[in-house]
């Protein structure tokens, strides 16, 4: 963790980047704040009650000098925000649902980066995945080329460091949004250092069982492959499927997948589904004893970053500054 923290923190020396933390009522997330503040790599903007704000910084003894305090009900910005986003809803959303609407402080946070006001978003301390990351599938959307945004892990102990995705948000995928995922998970590795050896996870290595399912993971692999090649995608190696131990464990796959591309050294690995992502992060976090850093959101236009409800202030420092990152690329 720290290894990846220290190279971020120096591409964001001097950059002071504005990320919108919207649950500043939090004490977590205003501790976080008041870190970020000091440092010279993010300068975030806390949405909530000014008053609250205040009175749980003073309770707690925090520093609020120089943090942005944004109340969204009262925000002179709002009405600005309420045209920009019935615009961008196209009919989608009237102007009365819209002014409801950015009440919420993630809409209203999503919007602040939407219209260029932050450059990134991290949320969801106190509020559901769902919650904190449909108001950027609505308004920041995804970037040309990528239908599915998807969420990653980066599973880090020691100097070993991998990605596991989607482990956060599409429950229904076909092979098509499987390979996009693929895809977008080399290029999030290239973006963050590393040389990404992608392995497409099933039950099944290399053939070794047939059904439906394994049938998709391996459709989704030559559609991966065929994108990498047509996209110019350089120092990008993607292959399946495989079982995870002979995608990471080098003895296994001299038996089961003799002649792969990867000879248990992938780093990067996509899930079948969902509900083993999901699973697959959490047994390595908890049983593996892995510091799982994300889900770092990957596709979107801005970066936005979802927290989980039962984050440190550490978390929130950590993911706020992998947004800011995000944000430069
Ligand atoms: C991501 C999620 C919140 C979207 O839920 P939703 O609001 O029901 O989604 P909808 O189908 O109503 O779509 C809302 C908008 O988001 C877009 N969208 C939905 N999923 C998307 C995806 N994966 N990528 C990009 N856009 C997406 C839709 O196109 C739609 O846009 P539109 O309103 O402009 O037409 C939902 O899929 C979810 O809850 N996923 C699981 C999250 C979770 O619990 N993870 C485990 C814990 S980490």
């Amino acid at each position: 963790m720290a290894d990846l923290l220290n190279v971020l923190q120096e591409k964001l020396s001097g950059k002071n980047v504005k990320i919108v933390l919207p649950e500043g009522e939090d004490e977590r997330v205003l501790t976080a704040a008041t870190q970020l503040q000091e440092s010279d790599y993010v300068s975030p903007i806390v949405l909530g009650n000014e008053e609250k704000i205040k009175s749980l910084a003073e309770e707690k003894s925090l520093n609020l000098t120089n943090i942005e305090i944004i109340d969204p009900s009262s925000s002179d910005l709002k009405p600005e925000l309420v045209d920009e986003f019935v615009e961008r809803r196209k009919g989608k959303a009237t102007k009365e649902q819209a002014e409801e609407m950015l009440d919420n402080v993630n809409y209203f946070g999503t919007m602040l980066v939407y219209t260029g006001k932050a450059a990134g978003l991290v949320s969801g301390a106190a509020h559901s995945t769902g919650d904190t990351v449909r108001p950027a599938l609505q308004i920041i959307k995804t970037k040309p080329g990528v239908s599915k945004t998807s969420g990653i892990f980066f599973m880090i102990k020691d100097d070993e460091q991998y990605i596991f995705g989607d482990c956060a948000i599409n429950p229904e995928l076909d092979a098509q949004g499987l390979a996009e995922i693929a895809v977008e998970s080399a290029k999030s590795a290239l973006s963050f250092g590393m040389e990404p050896k992608v392995a497409m996870l099933s039950f099944s290595t290399k053939g070794s069982a047939k059904s439906d399912d394994v049938t998709k993971v391996q459709e989704a692999l030559k559609l991966a492959q065929e994108k990498v090649q047509s996209d110019n995608i350089e120092n990008v190696v993607i292959d399946g499927e495989f079982q995870f131990d002979a995608a990471i464990v080098p003895s296994v796959a001299e038996k089961k997948a003799p002649g792969a591309k990867i000879q248990g050294d992938a780093n990067v690995f996509i899930f079948p589904s969902l509900e083993a992502g999901n699973i697959g992060y959490k047994i390595a976090q908890r049983l593996g004893g892995y510091d799982a850093v994300g889900p770092v959101l990957q596709g979107l236009n801005s970066p936005v970053n979802d927290l989980s409800r039962g984050c440190s202030t550490e978390d929130v420092y950590n993911l706020s500054i992998i947004t800011a990152a995000q944000s430069l690329q």
